[in-house]
Parts: structure tokens; sequence; C-alpha cells
């Protein structure tokens, strides 16, 4: 008896539940017609994201290592090879149709799809760059090290004006 009566609440409470879900549907809750996405797309776009925001933390723990007056130029070389590691996925992340003008909260500008071939370079540059760090690093050179680091960080910025949003202005 005691089973029977439980399961009937529980029927009655989905029942209850399934009427409030749909009493409840707000256009609120909707999301805009342009922000519907392409197959993927958001999870494209939080992956990119992602990987930039490890890219930006080993350039971070990189930078933090030369402000020492003995930097660890190991550390400095194990985060140049992440670097290298994730900027090798970066051309993986940008499917069509997921800029910042698809209705998206991205900072990737179109320019990435109208010119993949700068894009490509661009990204090359950083790979080049990261590569040459972890070279660099290991004969424990802070002056070259710092140089490398500079041209390091020139090839993210390179990049970043051209096909991130500025949103520094
Ligand atoms: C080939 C182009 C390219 C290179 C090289 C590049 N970035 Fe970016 N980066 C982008 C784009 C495009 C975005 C915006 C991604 C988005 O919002 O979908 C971005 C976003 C970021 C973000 C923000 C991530 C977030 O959503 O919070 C950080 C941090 C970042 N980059 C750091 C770096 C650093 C540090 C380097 C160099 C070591 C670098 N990037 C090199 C293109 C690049």
């Amino acid at each position: 008896m005691v089973r029977t009566i439980t399961s009937r609440m529980l029927l009655a409470a989905a029942l209850v539940a399934g009427l409030a879900a749909c009493g409840n549907e707000t256009p609120a809750e909707q999301a805009p017609a342009d922000a519907v996405p392409a197959a993927g797309a958001p999870s494209a776009i939080k992956e990119r994201q992602d990987n930039f925001k490890a890219i930006g933390k080993a350039f971070k723990a990189v930078r933090a290592e030369l402000e020492k007056d003995t930097p660890d130029f190991g550390v400095i070389s194990t985060n140049a090879n992440e670097i290298n590691t994730l900027g090798a996925k970066i051309e993986g992340y940008f499917p069509a149709g997921t800029s910042v003008e698809d209705g998206y909260k991205t900072e990737a500008l179109p320019a990435i799809w109208a010119k993949p071939e700068e894009f490509k370079a661009a990204n090359q540059k950083l790979l080049d760059e990261s590569a040459k760090l972890s070279t660099v690093a290991a004969d424990g050179d802070k002056a070259a090290v710092t140089a490398q680091v500079m041209a390091l960080g020139g090839a993210c910025k390179g990049c970043h004006e051209k096909f991130r949003v500025d949103d520094e202005k």
C-alpha cells in the first residue's frame, strides 16, 4: 500500500513539475535567434578560449620567472613548450560561423576567416617564437631569454591586433 501511494505521489509530482515547466517558459529563457549555433559552435568557442587562457597562464609564468634575479630557465623552457603545444591546437578551434559577428560571446574577429593565410602565418609565428624560446632558455642567458620573450610577446600582440576584438580602448 505504501508503495502504491508513493508512486502515485511521485506521478502527481512529476505532472505538476511538467506543467510548471510549460507554464514557466518565458521569452527571456529563449536564446535570441541570431545566437542559435551551428552544431558544435559554442563548444569550439569555449575550448579555444580555455586554450588561450592556458596560453596566457603559461606566458605569465614565463614573465614571472624573468622578474627574478635568478630565473629558473627550466620553468621557462617548460612553459615555452606548453605554449608551443597549445599553440598548435589553435587552428582547430575556429569553425566557420563562430566570430563575434555571428552573435557569440567571443573576441574572434571575422578577419580570421576572411584572411586565413594571414591568420595561419600569425599562428605559425607563435609556434616559431615559442620553440625558439625553449631552445634559448636551455642556454641560461637571461638577456637572450628576455629578448626572446619579447619576440614571443610580439607574436601574441601581432595576432591580437589583427584578429581579436580590441577591448582595451
Ligand atoms: C594566431 C592568433 C593568436 C595568437 C598568436 C595569440 N592569440 Fe590570444 N587570442 C586570439 C584570439 C582570436 C582570441 C579571442 C578568442 C575568443 O574570444 O574566442 C584570443 C584570446 C586570448 C586570451 C583571452 C582568452 C579568454 O577568453 O579569456 C588570452 C589570455 C590570450 N589570447 C593570450 C595570448 C597570449 C599570451 C599569446 C602569446 C603567447 C596569444 N594569446 C597568442 C588569437 C591569438
